[in-house]
């Protein structure tokens, strides 16, 4: 019996502006997170007949396998990682792409580049999520600050970045699930759509004027415009006793801006440090949070083709 495997690594995330907004069509803004998920997939020649324990992790592969026209009984997986899960920092995400492009090396050799692997790799992640954006696996695979937009299909661009930051990454346990939080907002736009649409419409705001902020480098701006952001978000209802103690306890140590990341309910904060990210990541540690920095800009982005 012989074996072919392959091994691919992929960042987390954290999105700076524009979640929940972007479902409906608002832009926003993904960046990674220096935190690895690395995936090695193995294509056996016969056998050896797996099933994953995990029902979404089968799933995923299933979908995954479908695309190469594998057999998903045929492949196997083991993944390491230091990034924290089910904390909306994208793991899903990283784990999506990073066995699409393991699974096009043993299909193809290398990257299979006809095909849209944003989308493919969002119909993988709905293994964990359901439906989502594709804003996630955008900010994974692209490697860097990405802008990107939903409608009227999913589209990702590279972010310049004016000046390179840090941001401290706090993390919390999760409440609700990222999918419990979509259709949470679900509901409140069909039960008072004109409130939703206003929130909405000042995040899609906040985006465009974050982007410039982020594009110009002028941090403090950044850090007035992610106070900005949380406060739509925790109006919306998304914040959680512990998020808002983690996004306070930032600011106090003197972080230029914080704010919740991800789908909310629990979750992950980012808190904008570019001078004392050690101070903020420790008062956020005492307080009992997991704290860990990032730099923002200051990797190497993958060009679209080589994704
Ligand atoms: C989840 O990381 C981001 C959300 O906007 C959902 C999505 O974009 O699919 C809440």
């Amino acid at each position: 019996m012989s074996a072919v495997a392959s091994t691919r690594s992929a960042p987390g995330k954290v999105i700076l502006f524009g979640e929940h907004s972007v479902v409906y069509g608002h832009p926003a803004v993904a960046t990674p997170v220096e935190r690895t998920l690395t995936l090695t997939a193995t294509l056996h020649d016969h056998g050896p007949d797996t099933r994953r324990k995990d029902p979404r992790l089968e799933a995923a592969v299933r979908t995954a396998a479908r695309f190469f026209s594998f057999s998903p009984r045929r492949i196997t997986t083991s993944i390491a990682s230091d990034l924290p899960v089910g904390c909306g920092l994208g793991s899903s995400a990283a784990l999506s792409v990073t066995l699409l492009r393991a699974l096009a090396d043993l299909a193809y050799g290398g990257p299979d580049r006809a095909e849209p692997l944003l989308e493919r790799a969002t119909a993988i992640e709905a293994a964990f999520h359901g439906t989502s954006s594709g804003l996630d696996v955008a900010a994974v695979a692209l490697g860097g600050p990405v802008w990107f937009r939903r409608a009227p299909q999913p589209h990702a661009t590279p972010l310049p970045i004016g000046r390179p930051f840090a941001l401290v990454v706090a993390t919390t346990p999760r409440e609700r699930s990222t999918a419990d939080q979509v259709r949470r907002m679900r509901g409140q736009a069909a039960t008072r759509p004109e409130a939703l649409d206003r929130h909405f419409t000042r995040l899609g705001a906040l985006t465009r004027a974050g982007r410039d902020a982020l594009r110009t480098g002028d941090l403090p701006a950044l850090g007035l415009l992610l106070d900005e952001a949380h406060g739509v978000l925790a109006d919306l209802g998304l914040s959680t006793p512990a998020l808002e103690h983690a996004v306070t306890t930032a600011r106090a140590a003197g972080a230029l801006g914080a704010k919740l990341t991800g789908a909310g309910g629990g979750g992950a904060v980012i808190a904008l440090a570019p001078d004392n990210a050690p101070a903020v990541a420790s008062a956020l540690r005492r307080t009992g949070y997991g704290a860990f920095t990032s730099r923002v800009g200051a990797t190497a982005r993958l060009h679209p083709q080589e994704m």
